[in-house]
């Protein structure tokens, strides 16, 4: 009897290594034998622990479950109270299309046996056939472009550094996942790290680059243990190495937020202060330790391998507009289903909020969601009807970044939520340029003013100015979105500006 408790570092903080280690416990008192296999998570947050029992029929789920749970979920059926029935049917699974997520809760992040078994390793040998420039060239076909945040297409990064002329090229993962509600990233890296390890092996045939880092933040401890694991497996495997041509070494960060950004990230790698340099030169021509380097997020990486098994067009249907294939949305916040929704893009943000995240948790009535992490805009409901498409929230003067929504009830003070991006951006800054550095700190002592109900029309008018200012004067998105979550609360929701500085006068 199999029995599938993810180990996932979500399900963990609920409880799943106790309802595990009570499985094991009540089994072995029972005398029954039964087999536990730790997977990635589902990313049904609140059915965590969320466990599975193989049966004739298929994997069986209960949840959220509990280490007291355990005498009843061995014998388990239907009748159990915590029965979900099979995994696959519940709505929130059943809406998606998982092509990048496809493994992850279902196979042991670390069995290699289980990842080939489950298609792993297709995608890599078909790159392998085609070669470098046909294998290039269905990646540019596919339309994916990148995951982290600015959804540049991957076929031109890829192309430009297979261009570029120089004695080694790297590939280099970003997994220095920073923005708030978003995990993506993490449990891919925890629940499916071999497809992060064949995408970066794919892009390496692709550029003529023998070697990738992976850069994870430190405050990913399980991702960095398991990945690192991985590695290894996958070097005793001769999936990494001398044979494969390819090879990979884990880096991890110290904390801060801007290494997320591409060149402080590189900076970091190179044992300096993860500070960001000028653009040009791209890291595409100047990259890693100034060779040319292919810097990807995990999820671009990961969708790789699907893309060369299923082949270009199978993905490329996918999606709408310019926004090709599928995107995993993170809802978090107040929200009652928290977790990850791989869809095409297309859908509506009130059908992924409302719909699938079932409005609230605390039940209170949805006022605002903000879309892409703590640089992306505030949206009211009003705006709703905004498709998860790059190009129709830059229209609406939004972000989807990573694919991170947080979700607020109707007591979030937007004006606070302002000062906090704010406070961000200076807590954060590299402090290289000018806008971001002084410009945050003055922000916060601005919209301080403004909370005290001094000077409220001229020092609402100076923020504006001010996120001009940074806007376009800023060297990289940390200076230069920070504005977004401030105009967009000052612009959706002008009432609680208003209010607040009313009620101080
Ligand atoms: P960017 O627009 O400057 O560049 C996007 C990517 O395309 C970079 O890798 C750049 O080197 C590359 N590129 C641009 N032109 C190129 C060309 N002609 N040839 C080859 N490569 C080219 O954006 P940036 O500053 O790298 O990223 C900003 C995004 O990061 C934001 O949209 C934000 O959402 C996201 N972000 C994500 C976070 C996360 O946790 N995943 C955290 C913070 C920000
Ligand atoms: Fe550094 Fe901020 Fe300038 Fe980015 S915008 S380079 S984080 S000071």
């Amino acid at each position: 009897m199999r029995f599938f408790v993810p180990r996932d570092a979500a399900a963990r903080a609920v409880g799943a290594d106790k309802v595990a280690a009570a499985l094991h416990d009540e089994a072995r008192r029972r005398g029954i034998e039964i087999q536990i296999v730790r997977t990635g998570s589902r990313g049904l947050f609140w059915l965590e622990p969320m466990v599975e029992v193989e049966t004739p029929d298929g994997r069986i789920a209960f949840g959220p479950a509990k280490p007291g749970d355990a005498p009843g979920l061995l014998t388990a059926g239907a009748s159990h109270p915590l029965y979900l029935g099979r995994p696959e049917d519940i709505p929130f699974l059943k809406r998606q299309t998982r092509l990048t997520f496809a493994r992850c809760g279902i196979v042991d992040p670390l069995s290699l046996a289980d990842w080939r078994a489950h298609g792993g390793g297709r995608g890599l040998e078909r790159a392998r056939s085609l070669g470098a420039a046909a294998t290039l060239q269905e990646v540019a076909k596919s339309g994916l472009r990148g995951r982290g945040g600015a959804g540049f297409p991957t076929g031109i990064k890829w192309k430009t550094v297979a261009d570029t002329v120089a004695d080694r090229k790297y590939v280099v993962c970003n997994a220095d996942e920073g923005d708030s509600g978003t995990f993506a990233d993490r449990m891919l890296l925890e629940g499916d790290p071999f497809a992060l390890i064949e995408g970066m092996a794919i892009a390496g045939l692709a550029v003529g680059a023998a070697k990738g880092f992976v850069y994870i933040r430190s405050e990913y401890p399980d991702a960095v243990r398991t990945f690192e694991r991985a590695v290894s497996l996958a070097e005793a495997d001769g999936l990494l190495g001398a044979a494969a041509g390819f090879d990979i070494e884990v880096r991890v960060g110290a904390g801060a937020y801007v290494c997320g950004e591409e060149t402080a990230l590189l900076e970091s790698i190179e044992g300096k202060r993860g500070q960001v340099r000028a653009k040009p030169p791209l890291p595409a021509h100047k990259g890693l330790f100034g060779r040319p380097t292919v810097v990807n997020n995990v999820v671009t990486l990961a969708t790789v391998p699907w893309i060369l098994a299923e082949g270009a067009e199978a993905y490329s249907v996918l999606g709408m507009g310019r926004s090709r294939g599928t995107m995993p949305i993170q809802l978090a916040g107040n929200v009652r289903h928290g977790g990850l929704f791989e869809t095409a893009f297309g859908v509506t943000l009130g059908e992924l909020v409302d719909g699938i995240g079932g409005g609230t948790r605390s039940g209170r009535p949805v006022r605002a969601v903000q879309v892409g992490g703590p640089l992306g805009a505030y949206f009211p409901r009003a705006l709703f009807d905004t498709a998860f498409d790059y190009e129709a929230f830059a229209a609406r003067d939004g972000l989807i970044g990573h694919g991170g929504i947080v979700v607020f009830d109707e007591t979030v003070d937007m004006m606070r939520q302002a000062g906090f991006a704010m406070e961000f951006c200076a807590i954060e800054s590299c402090g290289k340029c000018t806008p971001c550095r002084i410009g945050s700190t003055r922000g916060v002592e601005t919209l301080d003013r403004i909370r005290r109900g001094e000077r409220v029309a001229a020092n609402l008018e100076l923020i504006e100015d001010l996120c001009q200012t940074m806007k376009f004067g800023s060297l990289c998105a940390l200076g230069g979105f920070t504005p977004y979550p401030v105009m967009s609360a000052l612009r959706h929701f002008p009432e609680d500006f208003v209010r607040r500085a009313r009620a101080v006068a």
